[in-house]
């Protein structure tokens, strides 16, 4: 049987996977691909971690050229993370006609456009299925099994940290930072949860799905970003009793021409499918005007979910490798479309606010979201706080910019104390 080089660089938390997933199932995935898939060399700085499988010691180099120079490694898998070296390593692999699996987010989403040139200049595969959605298989179902679709919609969790949280808040009544440093302490955030919490994997994750499922280049910076720190457990209350849980959205929509990405908090109807996607997990819905509504589910992070995707990946190079690949897929992004600015937008909002408890004060807020032409759905007063009391508004259907515009006239009137939280409410009439 013939034999295909892989060099993987980083032997990290998902790196290990990998290479437990190609040692451990070296059978059926020869089988299946119709070759051996032999790991010859590993560039990592930590040669003697546990990692609970045994690597042999010949394998480990600290020099990156001891890869990109071995004619025997076809395919290089980089799961280094971060944007340099692991850039110019993927350029330079795929310049030495290398193909490339990367898991990498952050890479493409910033310099996607430059990766896939690259691939395609010296005919060569870049794979990244693991990029968003960990384990979940999506890119390439958005890519090949339901190509045949105008995909005008699509909704992600993919931020499984944030969703740990926000599914603690909502079924065991806890605050932020009570959640937070759990899940810091199992792991699940990085050591900085900025990313997590501030919405930027969430967002770098979108930029690559949107990208694929609207044919057009989309980075990072063309998304609009809210994390989930403002959220509180009185959101959450307040949103369970009028029907809806509160999930960190990653939503992107085509209408018109114009593209909409967004990743902000979202209330999510209860009935709704995103509304059952608990704990660690990520799902993303996808509808199709073929196929209608679909959604992937599954482990969004972990050794071995990851390892799941990228192995997939370097399957998927070898039996390229093996059969050669006149028309393969590479880059979809063929078309130019405007990113609608998010002031263009429009959704249902949930504005929680503290107000003086007096006659005569709901009805001036009412005018005002009148007057800039928000329609309200309806209005709750939830509690009094001494000599104010706490007020839920949900509206109907509103463009982004009367509300903003509506929000700043009322936070400034002398019978407004706070306005506390402002959630989009996303999932009931697209
Ligand atoms: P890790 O930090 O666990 O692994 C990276 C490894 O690469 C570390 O062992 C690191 O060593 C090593 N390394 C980094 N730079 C160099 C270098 N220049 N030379 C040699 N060794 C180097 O990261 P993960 O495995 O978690 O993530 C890898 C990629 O996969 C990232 O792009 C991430 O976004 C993506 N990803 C991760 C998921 C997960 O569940 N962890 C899920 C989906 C995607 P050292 O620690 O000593 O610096
Ligand atoms: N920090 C990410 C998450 C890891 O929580 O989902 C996977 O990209």
């Amino acid at each position: 049987m013939r034999k295909i080089g892989v060099g993987i660089m980083g032997l990290g938390t998902v790196g290990t996977g990998v290479y437990k997933v190609l040692v451990n199932n070296a059978d059926i995935i020869a089988r299946r691909v119709g070759a051996e898939i032999v790991v010859k060399r590993i560039l990592e700085k930590d040669q003697t971690r546990e990692r609970g499988i045994a690597v042999p010691p010949e394998l480990y180099t600290l020099d990156v050229n001891d890869i990109l120079n071995d004619p025997e490694i076809n395919i290089v898998v980089e799961v280094l993370g971060g944007i340099s070296p692991a850039r110019e390593f993927i350029l330079a692999a795929m310049n030495k006609g290398k193909s490339v699996v990367t898991a990498n987010k952050d890479l493409i989403a910033l310099h996607g456009q430059e990766l896939f040139e690259t691939a395609e200049k010296n005919n060569v595969d870049f794979l990244f299925e693991a990029s968003v959605g960990g384990g979940i298989p999506i890119i390439r179902p958005l890519k090949q099994c339901l190509a045949a679709n105008n995909i005008r919609l699509i909704y992600g969790i993919v931020n499984g940290t944030t969703n740990y949280m926000l599914s603690k808040m909502s079924l065991e009544g806890r605050e932020y930072e009570d959640v937070l440093k759990e899940a810091q302490a199992k792991g699940y955030a990085e050591a900085n949860p900025a990313s997590d919490v501030e919405g930027l994997d969430a967002a770098r994750k979108l930029a690559i799905l949107a990208s694929i499922a609207f044919n057009t280049r989309l980075t990072i910076n063309d998304v609009y970003v809210e994390g989930i720190t403002k959220i509180s457990a009185r959101d959450i209350e307040y949103a369970r009793e009028l029907g809806y849980v509160i999930k960190l959205l990653a939503i992107g929509k085509e209408e018109n021409g114009e593209v909409e990405v967004r990743v902000h908090p979202a209330l999510v109807p209860i009935h709704h499918p995103m509304a059952s996607v608990n704990d660690v997990y990520n799902a993303i819905f996808v509808r199709g005007d073929a196929v209608g509504d679909t959604m992937f589910y599954g482990r969004g992070a972990g050794e071995l979910p990851t390892a799941s995707a990228v192995v997939g990946d370097i399957m998927e190079a070898a039996r390229n490798l093996l059969c050669g690949t006149p028309c393969r897929i590479g880059c979809t992004c063929y078309e130019e479309k405007k990113v609608r600015d998010i002031k263009d937008t429009a959704s249902k909002f949930y504005v929680r606010m503290k107000v003086v408890d007096k006659p005569g004060v709901l009805a001036a807020i009412a005018s005002v979201f009148g007057n800039q032409e928000v329609s309200l759905a309806s209005v709750i007063q939830k509690r009094n706080i001494g000599p104010l009391a706490e007020i839920v508004w949900v509206t109907h259907r509103a463009r982004e910019r009367n509300m903003q515009d509506a929000l700043q006239i009322i936070g400034g009137l002398s019978i407004v104390a706070e306005i506390s939280n402002v959630i989009r409410v996303e999932g009931e009439d697209d």
